[in-house]
């Protein structure tokens, strides 16, 4: 036997023995589904030619991760969310800056939507008219395969959207659909009259309710209704047919056989539609999760599933299924993110404790993603049950938060918009970057030093918190420098109505450029963060099954995180208010190492200056 017949045989056990581990539940599934045969032979058999199709590095990368199923839960993955032509014009120009992105110590990357996608009609990218086409500006697939090859080279990994729930208008499916052909129709929702329509508004939730009103929207030359959850332009998927299921996997593998590593399942929960339901987290949604997370380990199991639940903790964790039967890899901690925001607002951490005790106390393999912002607005989706035990109504409450972020309201330095304020409901969320809700906005342009430097404190120390969390940190390009809003999208007609382009400003290269400059607001976050990831990287306490805890403080305003893993332990200590303090921490005795100065320290007193934190490394010398 040849040296190439060899490999292809090996190639072929490989496959086989994935394949046949995963077989009957995946057709239990599937038949449960669909009850169709024929389909799921010509699933499998598409299995098959995806993994012959796909090349023999990334075979190798899928190898070494099945043995090291460990390797994205280690203390050294950061990750960074970026628009490619924000950040660097396109593919190639991404590629060109990745010793930045190893500046940064980053080493994923998520690639923000960069398929094919109408202009002015595209949802940041959301829209996607072509699985397998990436947007003209931004370069070609071979460009991506490039880009992710040189990551690859770099031990960088690659994210991108997958936007399964729907379509843009512009995809061929949708053209066909729209000109009546049924084959086509029956990829989506479609109905010649409101009735059905009007039955589902009963019950779905809107989830633009002033950019983009109601569930479906009337086609007038094609005499239809379609269901249209998102923008009037994305129409919804109609996963009970096999074909839509079967084509949507076909279209998965084919980017990740491009390289890419992780795969955020684009708003994940609403890919299941039913009748007098809200259309949200059905059963259905899981079994498809789960098919998927089934296919992926037969065809590409390096590639990871990153799950986009943006809800409460009942309703995120159980996207993670369960151990024997897992679904995702990673979801978003989102409650966490918008609880820290509330928690900058109040000054009081109590709801905040609260809340990392619950993802504290779930099962160490769920692995969630810790972020301050990102490219969306802030929903304040908090605890109010809590809340309301400390005498916090809802409606009040939210207006609050959006009054303070504006920077209208207490003690703030904060600048953003509003987003999506529903006349109905009263309810709005909120846009704005890290930055400009720190308040180095507002300190930059009133030339205010002092107030400068204390936003530049709390932004710094949020990093610093955002770290110690469990789970995976990632950035928000632009914010490793300070980044403040950018309202030049109001200009811009395709933007304006979409506040949340007011962070998703291009990176500003001149300030980049200030990071050696000593003394400099980007220079004093860069470094300081930058010091953060590399304590982050060099201590084992950091890995994602460490064990993570609260420690009360005594404080209302200040936080204290603890992680243990392997007899080391680490200790967090957080100011969230304005003013200097200092916590008797009665659990930590002796002597231990400020990791921060590098320098030995006794007692219980821990010093924090206004919005100052430390991070203490227990030691027995
Ligand atoms: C996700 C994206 C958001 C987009 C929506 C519709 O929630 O994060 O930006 O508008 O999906 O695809």
């Amino acid at each position: 036997m040849g040296r190439k017949q060899a490999g292809a045989l090996r190639d072929r056990n490989v496959y086989t023995k994935r394949f046949d581990r995963h077989f009957e539940e995946l057709r239990w599934l599937y038949m449960e589904l669909y009850d169709n045969g024929s389909m799921f032979a010509e699933l499998c058999d598409n299995l098959e030619c995806f993994y012959n199709e796909r090349g023999q590095a990334l075979k190798a990368l899928d190898e070494k991760r099945e043995a090291h199923a460990q390797w994205y839960r280690q203390n050294d993955m950061l990750g960074m969310m970026l628009y490619i032509d924000n950040f660097a014009k396109d593919l190639s120009g991404v590629r060109q800056k990745l010793d930045y992105i190893k500046r940064c110590h980053v080493n994923y990357i998520h690639l923000m939507p960069f398929l094919d996608s109408p202009k002015g009609r595209s949802d940041g990218g959301y829209a996607v008219a072509d699985f397998r086409k990436v947007q003209p500006e931004l370069g070609t697939m071979a460009d991506l395969e490039k880009l992710t090859e040189a990551c690859r080279q770099e031990n960088i990994s690659v994210c991108m959207d997958f936007v399964m729930n729907h379509t843009s208008e512009d995809h061929e499916w949708a053209k066909r659909a729209r000109q009546g052909e049924g084959e086509y129709m029956s990829r989506y929702f479609f109905y010649d009259n409101g009735e059905i329509p009007a039955e589902y508004e009963k019950t779905v939730p809107q989830v633009f309710p002033t950019t983009a009103p109601g569930n479906f929207t009337w086609l007038p030359d094609a005499g239809h209704y379609v269901m249209t959850s998102f923008y009037p332009y994305q129409w919804d998927l109609n996963y009970r047919n096999p074909r839509v299921f079967n084509e949507m996997m076909y279209n998965f593998l084919f980017l990740a056989n491009k390289g890419i590593d992780i795969i955020r399942i684009d708003a994940v929960p609403y890919i299941w539609k039913e009748l007098h339901t809200q259309c949200r987290n059905l059963k259905q949604v899981h079994t498809i999760v789960r098919m998927m997370r089934m296919i992926s380990e037969i065809v590409c199991p390096g590639v990871l599933l990153l799950g986009e639940v943006v809800m409460e903790p009942e309703k995120v964790v159980p996207y993670f299924g369960t151990i024997e039967k897992p679904e995702c890899h990673m979801l978003y901690n989102v409650t966490t993110m918008a609880t820290t925001w509330h928690t900058v607002a109040t000054r009081n951490v109590g709801l905040l404790k609260k809340q990392l005790d619950i993802v504290n106390a779930l099962p160490k393999e769920y692995v969630f993603l810790n972020y301050l912002r990102c490219h969306d607005d802030i929903g304040w989706g908090l605890d109010y049950d809590t809340l309301r035990t400390y005498g916090m109504e809802e409606r009040s409450h939210k207006d609050y938060l959006n009054q303070y972020f504006q920077g209208y309201a207490g003690e703030s330095n904060s600048r953003g918009e509003l987003y999506n304020a529903d006349p109905v409901t009263g309810d709005a969320r909120f846009c704005g970057t890290t930055a400009s809700m720190c308040g180095i906005e507002k300190a930059l342009s009133m030339k205010d030093d002092e107030a400068l430097q204390r936003a530049v404190r709390l932004d710094v120390m949020l990093h610093a918190y955002m770290f110690m969390q469990s789970g995976i940190p990632v950035l928000y390009s632009g914010d490793e420098i300070g980044q403040c809003n950018d309202y030049a999208y109001k200009n811009d007609a395709d933007k304006a109505a979409d506040s949340r382009y007011i962070h998703r400003g291009a990176l500003d290269w001149e300030a980049v450029g200030r990071i050696d400059e000593a003394g400099s607001a980007e220079a004093e976050i860069f470094g300081r963060l930058g010091q953060l990831e590399s304590i982050r990287k060099s201590e084992k306490a950091f890995v994602s099954v460490a064990d993570t805890w609260t420690i009360d403080t005594g404080d209302a305003s200040v936080l204290c995180i603890a992680r243990r893993y392997e007899g080391e332990e680490i200790i967090g200590i957080f100011n969230f208010s304005e003013h200097d303090k200092t916590v008797h921490m009665e659990e930590i005795g002796g002597k231990c190492l400020d990791m921060i100065s590098g320098q030995y320290r006794e007692g219980m007193e821990a010093e924090l200056t206004a919005y100052g934190f430390c991070y203490w490394k227990l030691s027995d010398q």
